[in-house]
């Protein structure tokens, strides 16, 4: 299984196996990080699950939505790494993948 490296808030980093077909905030959630609230389970409807994703995997990821970016523009830690978990399919091409637990808004 393709692994992800999740970085929490505190700093603590950590890495995880992940099945593909999931969603990367399935995977965070799955692997007990309660940091990661996804409020809305998924449907892209809270921002509750923004990560900031290394530079070297977002020409891997799949392209923003007009829902997610209006979304990810109501959070304060936005910057060019910001994506929502939710939105971004777990697959082996993101194998080795880091993502850092957004601040809390
Ligand atoms: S879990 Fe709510 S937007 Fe991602």
């Amino acid at each position: 299984m393709p692994k992800l490296i999740v970085v929490t808030r505190s700093g603590e980093e950590r890495e995880v196996e992940g099945e593909t077909g999931l969603s990367v905030m399935e995977v965070i959630r799955d692997n007990g990080f309660d940091e990661l609230l996804a409020l809305c389970g998924g449907c892209c409807s809270c921002a509750t699950c923004h990560v900031h994703v290394d530079p070297e995997f977002a020409a891997k990821l799949p392209a923003m939505s007009e829902d997610e970016d209006d979304l990810l523009d109501s959070s304060s830690d936005r910057d060019a790494r910001s994506r929502l978990a939710c939105q971004l399919q777990f697959t082996d091409a993101l194998d080795g993948m880091r993502v850092t637990i957004a601040a809390e808004d």
